[in-house]
């Protein structure tokens, strides 16, 4: 058994360093793990280790890269065309002698990807206590986001901390029967990543200039569109609607659509049939962070279905249409910064053409807001953590 948050006796100079295990796979829960790996880090409470299933390959390498972390266990479990049991009964089994070795104190996930699931549920089977960050995140249906609803309902049955980025997040929890004292509402870790992302662009015009170079196929006479869509609820009809309303969207002569296209062979594959060769449309292959976070400070517009993105935006102060029908991020539709839109393509013409035309609406809608969080989530984290 464990500590209450709160408890004391770890808090004294001499308490053993807890052992952190933190597991991630896929581009996004790097990202947001990221500040988290560097403030556990930096404090004398813990000890680290990172363990990535690898999920996904070279986008992952792209943010650990980026934020200089070099795991201690690379389960390098990528394969071409898995499946999702197929994917999850590889990281269940990879895990064991991970976990069996280091015996952390605490299991630390991320999100609702397969490997945030799986990495709980291979904890839970060895008794390590598994906390979540950015917990309580709902939409209400099964099916969208899928597999990620379940997967974040299942991990919040598992875990016994649980980092919820917002009040919203909270209340969903304890509307699941969580207990109030084993929540903590912290922000959203990718703010602080996109701090730290924008203060190294800030402080480098050299840095700055190597992106503008490997962006150098973006027109400054054209207002920048940039799209990213890659959810498996999306896959068909919901992509073919998508890239006809881009497709549209790129005949206006003052816009230049960009899409970097995810690697998943099934998004790849479709987007690249129905887009490439379009006028003014350009699609190029997924960005290291850094280098999408300055194309996103160039953008006009953003249309996406990522989760991630529909919250670095606002705090950017970019607006967000966002390519779906329901989303577990309801605070920054409400904050006023993005508009749920689906993926029929009339509606996706007609939104995006009355922020181009509607100097006011645009402008309305590109105000810097923070709803997700001040950038000082990981610090929070790493606090509660040393009092668990
Ligand atoms: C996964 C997550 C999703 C998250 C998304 C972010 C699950 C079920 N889905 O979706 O929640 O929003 O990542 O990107 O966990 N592939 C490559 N190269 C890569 C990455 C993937 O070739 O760098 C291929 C893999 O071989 C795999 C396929 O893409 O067969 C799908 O990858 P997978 O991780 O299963 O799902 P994503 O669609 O990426």
């Amino acid at each position: 058994s464990y500590n209450q948050a709160g408890g004391s006796d770890s808090m004294t100079p001499r308490a053993p360093r807890r052992k952190i295990l933190c597991i991630f796979g896929t581009r996004p829960e790097a990202v947001k793990l990221a500040p988290v790996v560097r403030a556990l880090r930096g404090s004398p409470s813990f000890s680290v280790q990172v363990c990535v299933t690898a999920q996904h390959r070279r986008m992952l390498d792209q943010v650990l890269e980026a934020f200089a972390i070099r795991p201690d266990f690379d389960l390098d479990l990528m394969r071409p065309a898995q499946s999702l049991s197929g994917l999850t009964a590889a990281v269940l089994r990879a895990l064991d002698p991970v976990l069996a070795r280091v015996r952390p104190d605490w299991a630390l996930v991320q999100g609702d990807t397969t490997t945030t699931l799986t990495a709980a549920l291979a904890a839970f089977y060895h008794k390590v206590p598994v906390a979540h960050v950015e917990a309580g995140l709902r939409t209400g249906d099964l099916g969208r986001p899928w597999p990620e609803e379940l997967n974040r309902r299942l991990v919040g049955t598992i875990a016994s901390l649980h980092f919820a980025p917002t009040p919203g997040a909270r209340d969903a929890l304890r509307r699941e029967g969580v207990p109030a004292g084993r929540i903590f509402v912290t922000g959203n870790t990718v703010v602080d990543a996109l701090g730290l992302a924008t203060a190294r662009l800030a402080a480098s015009p050299s840095l700055r200039e190597r992106m503008d170079r490997r962006l150098g196929f973006l027109d400054p006479g054209r207002r920048l569109i940039l799209v990213t869509g890659h959810r498996q609820e999306n896959f068909g009809a919901g992509f073919a609607g998508v890239c006809d309303a881009l497709a549209r969207i790129a005949r206006r002569p003052d816009v230049q659509v960009v899409y970097p296209v995810h690697l998943n062979p099934k998004v790849r594959d479709d987007v690249r049939r129905r887009l490439l060769g379009t006028p003014n449309l350009t699609l190029i292959d997924p960005l290291d962070y850094l280098s999408f976070v300055h194309l996103m400070t160039r953008a006009t517009l953003i249309l996406t279905d990522s989760g991630g993105i529909q919250e670095e935006a606002p705090a950017l102060g970019k607006p967000v249409l966002v390519l779906r029908a329901l989303t577990e991020r309801p605070e920054a539709v409400r904050a006023g910064c993005a508009r749920l839109v689906g993926v029929d393509p009339r509606r996706i013409v007609r939104e995006t053409e009355r922020l181009l035309d509607e100097p006011a609406r645009l402008r309305a809608m590109a105000r810097r807001r923070l709803p997700f969080g001040d950038g000082r989530a990981a610090q929070r984290i790493v606090s509660i953590l040393a009092r668990a």
